[in-house]
C-alpha cells in the first residue's frame, strides 16, 4: 500500500446571486480550497477538521475525483487524478452525505446494483455482501426499502454500499454525523479495522472527540487553508494545556482576527 498525497490543491467555485445573498458577499468567486496539501499514510487514520464550510467536503469531492481542482493534483498510490482518474476511482472508496441512496430500493439490490458498476464478479458480490451486511446488521433488513429504514442503517448501507470493491484508501466525509452513539461506535470501530488491515482511510468532521478518539494525524483547515497539519499529539502539544479544543479555538480565532472580525 502507497501513500495518498494531496499536492497543492485550489478551488474556486463561481456563486450565483442566491449564494452570494446567503454567504452575504458581493464578491462573485469563492475559493472553497487554497493551496492545500497533506499526505495520508498506510495503517494511519488521517483526520480532517474544521468547522462548517471550511472546504473539508471540497478537498474529499476532490480526492474522488468528483470535482477537478482549478490547480493541484491528487496522487493515490501510482494513480494520479489527472493522469488516471479512473484509476484512482478503482482504488478509493467515497462515503459522502451529498450522495444519497435511491429510497425505493432494498440494501440487497442496490449493493448488487453497485457491485456491478464496479465490475465485481457474480460470487464475489454475494461473498462481500454477506461479510458487510452481517458485520453491519444490515442482513435482517436486506429486503426492506431504503426509505423505510432508521437513519442509522441507511448511513451503513452507505457505507457498505461505498466498500462494495474492498479499496484500499477509504474517504469518508463526516461518517458519524447524526448517528446515535452505538451506531458511530460501530462506524468508528470499523474505520479503526481497516486501518489495521493496513489500508489509508481519510476522514472529515468538525467533531473533536472523533479525531481525538480516532485519528492519527490531524489536518486543521479554516476558510479553506490548512493550517495546522502533524500527529495528534504534536496538533496538542501546539497549546501549552495538550488540549485539542483549546488548540482548534485559538487557530479560529487567529482566522477571525485575519478576515478583520476583531
Ligand atoms: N458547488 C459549489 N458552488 C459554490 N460554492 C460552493 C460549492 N461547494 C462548496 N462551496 C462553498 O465552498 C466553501 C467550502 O464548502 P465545503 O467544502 O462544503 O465545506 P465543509 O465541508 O468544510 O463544510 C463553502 O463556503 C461553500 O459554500
Ligand atoms: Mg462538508
Amino acid at each position: 500500500m502507497e501513500n495518498l498525497e494531496v499536492i497543492n490543491i485550489t478551488k474556486t467555485f463561481s456563486l450565483s446571486k442566491k449564494q452570494q445573498r446567503i454567504e452575504k458577499t458581493k464578491t462573485k468567486l469563492k475559493v472553497a480550497v487554497k493551496e492545500l496539501s497533506f499526505t495520508a499514510y498506510p495503517g494511519e487514520i488521517y483526520g480532517l477538521l474544521g468547522p462548517n464550510g471550511a472546504g473539508k467536503t471540497t478537498t474529499l469531492r476532490s480526492i474522488a475525483t468528483l470535482i477537478k481542482p482549478d490547480t493541484g493534483e491528487i496522487k493515490v498510490g501510482d494513480a494520479s487524478t489527472l493522469k488516471d482518474p479512473n484509476g484512482v476511482r478503482a482504488k478509493i472508496g467515497f462515503l459522502t452525505s451529498e450522495l444519497k441512496l435511491e429510497e425505493h430500493f432494498s440494501p440487497n439490490y442496490l449493493f448488487t446494483y453497485f457491485a456491478r458498476l464496479h465490475g465485481i464478479v457474480e460470487e464475489k458480490i454475494e461473498e462481500r455482501k454477506e461479510i458487510l451486511f452481517k458485520k453491519f446488521g444490515i442482513d435482517k433488513f436486506s429486503e426492506v426499502k431504503v426509505g423505510e429504514l432508521s437513519t442509522g442503517m441507511k448511513q451503513k448501507t452507505s457505507i457498505a454500499i461505498s466498500l462494495v470493491h474492498d479499496p484500499d484508501y477509504v474517504i469518508f466525509d463526516e461518517p458519524t454525523n447524526g448517528l446515535d452513539v452505538l451506531t458511530a461506535r460501530s462506524v468508528t470501530d470499523y474505520l479503526e479495522e481497516l486501518k489495521n488491515a493496513g489500508k489509508v482511510v481519510i476522514v472529515s468532521t468538525h467533531i473533536l472527540s472523533v479525531v481525538e478518539k480516532l485519528c492519527d494525524r490531524v489536518g486543521i483547515i479554516i476558510d479553506g487553508e490548512m493550517k495546522v497539519n502533524d500527529t495528534i499529539n504534536k496538533v496538542k502539544s501546539l497549546d501549552e494545556t495538550g488540549n485539542l479544543e483549546n488548540v482548534f479555538f485559538n487557530l479560529v480565532e487567529e482566522a477571525a482576527q485575519l478576515r478583520g472580525e476583531f
